[in-house]
């Protein structure tokens, strides 16, 4: 386990922080708690079985997943997002009124306007909470992850809870095999604050492809092709994708993030002791794990459970991870995620 560097109150983080000798690339910030959330209500590959022409075994074989959760008809995404947020305030041991930020990423926003954030600050009773929704698809949560570590380091908020949370049921086509098996509902959240702590926030790379926006879309609902009768006809308010081309991809970006933010921090693959990737197929990540040559306890997967949440995915297997005890004081960690835009994105921890 490495050792936490030593930090005198004061310091300027940026020039003085350093991890093992080598210099952080960003202002110091620390993890404070991680939470997660999903819904009761189970939906496993013998009832995708009963709903369209697929079977169990062709679901583990091609993604790894055997069931995910699914939101009640009472629920939407902020009710999973307050969820998670208490759970990690909780173990933050920050009260919601102490709260200054709430981002929240997501692809399935309660309702268009306002914004799901807002439902998320009233019922945790955050009044003093400033906030808003980020939509970077499954990448989401680690752009809203650099975005709260770069407002809190820019000096203009004290903390910040980080939220990933999305009902991906309510935009999946249970008539489409090849989609409706992938997805399921979930929230995760972090909680970040200035200063040092066991945990710190160390850096972070993101990026964009929009000449890809064509791979995974959600066709009808906005600007661009307003509700209509028609467009609910033609069932184009539900996700759509091409799989195969996702896939390689999501492969190719996974290897490349992890190997950018490790070597631009002067580390190697060695020093790495857990990589969390967006979980949105088992195959997937075991094709990144054997192209980054690592072994299978260093990659966390737990999709076999709940299926691709979106921008719950990776908080949702950090906090797993946590609680499973695979993450202790000091350890290195990288996030990992890939998703619709074409977007991607890394953060380096240390735990
Ligand atoms: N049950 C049974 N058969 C299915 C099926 C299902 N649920 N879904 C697709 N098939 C069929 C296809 O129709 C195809 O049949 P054909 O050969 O007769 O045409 C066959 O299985 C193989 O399809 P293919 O597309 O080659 O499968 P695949 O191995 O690429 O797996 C995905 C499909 C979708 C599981 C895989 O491409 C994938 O996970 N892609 C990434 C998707 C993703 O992660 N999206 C979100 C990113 S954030």
């Amino acid at each position: 386990m490495k050792e936490t560097p030593a930090k005198k109150p004061g310091e300027d983080p940026a020039s003085e922080a350093s991890l093992d000798g080598k210099p952080y690339r960003s202002p110091v910030v620390a993890v404070l708690g991680v939470g997660s959330y999903t819904p009761e209500r189970v939906l496993n590959n013998e009832d995708l079985e009963r709903m369209v022409d697929t079977s169990d075994e062709w679901i583990v074989t091609r993604t790894g997943i055997r069931e995910r959760h699914i939101i009640s008809e009472e629920q939407a995404t902020s009710d999973l997002g307050i969820e998670a947020g208490k759970r990690a305030l909780a173990q933050a041991g920050l009260s919601a009124g102490e709260l200054e930020l709430i981002l929240l990423a997501t692809a399935t926003p309660d309702q268009i306007t306002p914004a799901t954030v807002c439902h998320i600050q009233r019922e945790l009773g955050a009044p003093r909470a400033a906030g808003f929704d980020m939509n970077a698809a499954c990448t989401g949560f680690v752009n809203a992850l650099m975005t709260g570590h770069q407002l809190i380091a820019g000096g203009g908020f004290a903390n910040a809870l980080i939220i990933g949370a999305d009902a991906l049921s309510t935009i999946t086509d249970y008539e489409d095999r090849e989609s409706c098996v992938l997805f399921g509902d979930g929230a995760g959240a972090l909680v970040i604050g200035a200063g040092d702590g066991p945990g710190v926030v160390m850096d972070h790379i993101v990026g964009m492809d929009g000449t890809g926006a064509e791979m995974i879309r959600v066709n009808a609902g906005g600007s661009r092709q307003p509700a209509s009768h028609e467009t609910i006809e033609r069932r184009e308010h539900f996700l759509r994708m091409d799989g195969r081309k996702v896939f390689r991809f999501a492969v190719a970006k996974i290897c490349e993030l992890v190997e950018e933010v490790t070597t631009r921090n002067g580390l190697s693959l060695d020093d790495i002791d857990l990589i969390v990737p967006h979980q949105a197929n088992l195959r997937i990540l075991e094709a990144a794990r054997r192209g980054l040559g690592l072994d299978a306890d260093r990659v966390m997967a737990n999709v076999d459970r709940y299926g691709n949440t979106s921008n719950a995915s990776i908080p949702l297997a950090l906090d797993e991870a946590a609680r499973e005890g695979r993450l202790q004081p000091g350890m290195l960690v990288i996030l990992v995620a890939f998703g619709g835009g074409l977007t991607w994105g890394a953060t380096l921890l240390r735990w």
